[in-house]
């Protein structure tokens, strides 16, 4: 009897073993604890702009997520597509979205940074890739609280070439105020379950099959009272690391539905060749180099009155 006792105790321990085994693997482990969730931290924003968004509202804010190190790309921007200007009559103005780093050099810098242009956001996280969907937050929140009359918000990147002419002229056809989101839409994404992709997602972290509707998080465009909405209901969301899902799944809290922009094409979320005539009629384009927004941009602004045949 003891002997048959003790071979179902053995069985038992190497089914055990094995689940344990099979669920940490599957990033199914039942040992991490809470399952994560967004916190609304309020106020303690390390910088913050100096501009008044009640006295000439913008028509549309540009949010560039950025990191410390990227200075030079910054500094491109904002003598190419992140400088301030009138568009048709309609203001656009640019601000970078950080957060903090251990580098006291690079945390002096980019507080000089912030002085001198004071166009820059940043709130008391450390700026780590999988930190992005807290600095999305970061940028949904600063909208909502200091810059809520702007008509509308893009959030994008800094290795990105956006045409704010062609951006500008979309938004007014499209001609809507609120509850209006766009950009590159993704409707039919699963979460990567291989442990070593970049994009792995744990069933842990989000234990569902299948990502809702959401834009590319290189640039999406949306009308400013979705801040508020987004920043509000991100508390009884799941978080997710992956910003632009993240955001996704706030929208379909808030039954936003995802719009083109366009009936083609305009958000290249994989780089697109450069030609005049194409860029004209693009909004956003990724992987484009801090030299290469120079040149594009010149080349851009210097045919302005130029036509193109249509395309
Ligand atoms: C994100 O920032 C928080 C706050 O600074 C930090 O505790 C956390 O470790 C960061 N996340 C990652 C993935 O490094
Ligand atoms: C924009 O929409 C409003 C109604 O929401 C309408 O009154 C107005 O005429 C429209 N403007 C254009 C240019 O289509």
């Amino acid at each position: 009897m003891a002997y048959v006792k003790m071979r179902w105790i053995y069985i038992s321990l190497v089914v055990l073993g094995a689940l344990c085994l099979y669920f940490s693997l599957d990033g199914l482990s039942p040992f991490k604890g809470e399952p994560l969730v967004f916190k609304n931290e309020g106020g303690s924003f390390l910088q913050l702009p100096d501009v008044d968004c009640r006295q000439d509202p913008p028509f549309l804010v540009l949010l560039v997520t950025s990191s410390h190190e990227q200075m030079f790309a910054r500094s491109v921007i904002r003598s190419t597509w992140g400088r301030e200007k009138v568009v048709r009559g309609k203001r656009i103005k640019t601000f970078f979205l950080l957060g903090t780093t251990p580098s006291k050099d690079m945390s002096r810098a980019v507080a000089q940074e912030s002085q001198q242009y004071h166009d820059i956001i940043q709130k008391d996280f450390m700026d780590v890739y999988f930190n992005l969907t807290l600095k999305t937050m970061m940028g949904m929140e600063w909208i909502y609280r200091f810059c809520p009359q702007a008509s509308f918000v893009m959030k994008t990147d800094s290795d990105m070439f956006v045409n704010i002419y062609y951006l500008t002229e979309l938004l007014l056809k499209k001609n809507r105020t609120t509850r209006f989101f766009t950009g590159f839409l993704k409707l039919n994404e699963y979460p990567i379950r291989k442990r070593y992709n970049k994009w792995f997602v744990s069933k842990f972290e989000y234990p569902w099959d299948k990502y809702p509707p959401f834009c590319s998080g290189v640039g999406y465009v949306f009308s400013s009272d979705v801040a508020g909405q987004v920043y509000n209901v991100a508390e009884s969301v799941p978080f997710i690391k992956l910003e632009d899902v993240f955001v996704g799944l706030c929208l379909e809290k808030l039954q936003i539905k995802l719009e083109e922009l366009h009936s083609k094409q305009t958000f290249f979320p994989n780089g697109l060749p450069f030609t005049i005539c194409r860029y004209k009629k693009i909004v956003a384009c990724h992987h484009i180099k801090p030299h290469n927004i120079l040149l594009y941009w010149q080349a851009l602004e210097s045919s302005l009155e130029e036509e193109c045949p249509d395309i």
